[in-house]
This record gives structure tokens, C-alpha cells and sequence, in this order.
């Protein structure tokens, strides 16, 4: 792992027209760890997973990926940037008239150009810390809601990026649900090893990923209680109104006096052994 940052904002600025979505917006999220980002609808989630894809430009400020500053770069400049992570966009769909491998194996055959066996062993890879080798050849219009993000999920991993983003994963999901699609997220952070920047507004998965690590035993992959994980490696940040208001582990949010954290957290009581 490397002490260089996957990710920097320094002072990143935004507006649309009259509409100003970020005044001053600074983090840093080290490699190898899990930053989850929250905040109001609207208050620029989405468009700071756009940024550090080089999708949109910040009005002033910097933003750095991997030690690189690509607020500056050009198209051409950007694709090593942007070949080195995995997105999951908002609502991100599948291909339907492709088949569950042909999806998750999509990048590495069109991109890659990587040898069918080889896409092949990785698509079964990724299905199998998933949990879904029994739908390798379904097309994703027979797969339940879950199912179909999970291989979103894993389509994202397929070409083993250093810097996984995904935004909202669970939304629109029921909690049961949403569940199976955070066990795959975990199994590919824990596993897989990538630094990764989740977007989800929804605590309970905050919550879950921060306190759970996935482990490889001999029966398989196990999600497990790690009620010391989150000092370590998961760091919460919220963006409200323009800023980052919190940004630090979960027993500070759990602390915090934030009026957005409070009004988020009142009445949800985290599990103490879930
Ligand atoms: N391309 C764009 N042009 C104009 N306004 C935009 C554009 N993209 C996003 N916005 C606005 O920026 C704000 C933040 O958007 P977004 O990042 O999608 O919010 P979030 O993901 O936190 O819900 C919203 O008010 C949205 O309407
Ligand atoms: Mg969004």
C-alpha cells in the first residue's frame, strides 16, 4: 500500500450558474481504506464521484488521484486515470440484451482486449465473492433487484481497479436486500483489497460496513462482526451546504452534535452485535 492518498480534495469549489454545490470541500481518503460519504440529496454527492472521474471540473480547488492532479488534465490524460478505477453510477444498469458474464467481463474484453479464458476465470471470480456463480449465463432482466446491483458491483472489480466508487448501491432496496448487496462490497474491500468510496445516505449499510469485515475460510466467505475495524480503516464524510461537516470514525458520529448527523441518527440505535 502506498502513503500517498487514493484521494485528495483541497478547497474544490462548484456552481451551476446561480446554484453554488460546493464552497470549500476538502478530505483526503488514504489507499486501502473505506471513506462513506453522506449527506442531503442534493448537496453534491454525486457530482464528487464525477470529479475524481474527471467528469466535471471544479470552479477552483484541487483534486489529486493517486498522487496525480487531473483537475487540469486533459481527455487523453484522463483515461489512465480513469482505467484505474471502478464506478458504479446512480441507478447504474446493466446491459439486459448481455448475459451476466458478458456484463461483468464487458471493460476487460472491449478495453482490454484480455483473452477469453482469462475474462472467463475473472467473471467467475467476482461472481463467486458475490455469491451469484449459479447466474453466470442469466441475463440480468431474470435477476431479483438485489441481484442485479450485486452484479453491478462486480462488474465495477472486474478489471481490478485501485479506487472503487459506488453511489447509493442499496438504494431503493429492502433492507434484507440490501443487505446481500453490502456482504458484496465487503467481500471485495476485504478480499480484493481496494480503497473504496462509498455514497449512501442509508446508515444502517454505513453502519454495517464500518463494523463487518468479510473473511475467506475454507467454507467459504464469512462476514464477520469486526467491532474494531472502523477506528482503523472506515472514515465517514458528510457534505452539507457546501462543505464537509464531519469527517472521522464512526464513535465520533456517533458523538457528533452536527444538526444533519443528529437528525439522521435520532431514533436509529446501531446494533450491538449485528
Ligand atoms: N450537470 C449539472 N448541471 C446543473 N446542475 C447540476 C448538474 N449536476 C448536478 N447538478 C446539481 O448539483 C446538485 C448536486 O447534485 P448531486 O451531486 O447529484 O447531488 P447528490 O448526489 O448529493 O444527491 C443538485 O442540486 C443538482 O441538481
Ligand atoms: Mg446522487
Amino acid at each position: 500500500m502506498s502513503d500517498v492518498p487514493a484521494v485528495v480534495f483541497e478547497h474544490v469549489a462548484l456552481a451551476f450558474d446561480e446554484t453554488v454545490v460546493m464552497r470549500d470541500v476538502s478530505f483526503s481518503i488514504p489507499e486501502g481504506h473505506m471513506a462513506i460519504l453522506m449527506g442531503p440529496s442534493g448537496s453534491g454527492k454525486s457530482l464528487v464521484l464525477k470529479m475524481i472521474l474527471g467528469l466535471v471540473r471544479p470552479d477552483a480547488g484541487a483534486i489529486h488521484v493517486h498522487g496525480v492532479r487531473i483537475d487540469g488534465l486533459s481527455e487523453p490524460e484522463l483515461m489512465p486515470v480513469r482505467d484505474s478505477i471502478g464506478m458504479l453510477f446512480q441507478e447504474g444498469a446493466l446491459f439486459d440484451s448481455l448475459t451476466v458474464e458478458e456484463n461483468i467481463g464487458f471493460k476487460l474484453k472491449e478495453e482490454h482486449r484480455q483473452p477469453a479464458d482469462v475474462i472467463r476465470a475473472r467473471v467467475e471470480e467476482m461472481l463467486a465473492v458475490t455469491g451469484l456463480q449459479e447466474f453466470i449465463d442469466r441475463s440480468p432482466a431474470a435477476l431479483s433487484g438485489g441481484q442485479r446491483r450485486r452484479v453491478a458491483v462486480a462488474r465495477a472489480m472486474a478489471a481490478r481497479p485501485r479506487l472503487l466508487l459506488l453511489d447509493e448501491p442499496t438504494s431503493g432496496l429492502d433492507p434484507i436486500t440490501a443487505k446481500t448487496v453490502d456482504a458484496g462490497i465487503l467481500a471485495l474491500r476485504d478480499l480484493e483489497h481496494v480503497t473504496t468510496l462509498l455514497v449512501t445516505h442509508q446508515l444502517e449499510d454505513a453502519f454495517y460496513m464500518a463494523g463487518h469485515e468479510a473473511v475467506s475460510t475454507p467454507d467459504g466467505i464469512v462476514i464477520a462482526p469486526a467491532p474494531h475495524r472502523s477506528a482503523r480503516e472506515v472514515t465517514f464524510l458528510v457534505l452539507n451546504d457546501g462543505v464537509i461537516t464531519f469527517d472521522g470514525g464512526i464513535d465520533a458520529l456517533l458523538a457528533s452534535t452536527d444538526p444533519y448527523i443528529s437528525m439522521s441518527l435520532s431514533g436509529w440505535v446501531p446494533p450491538l452485535h449485528a
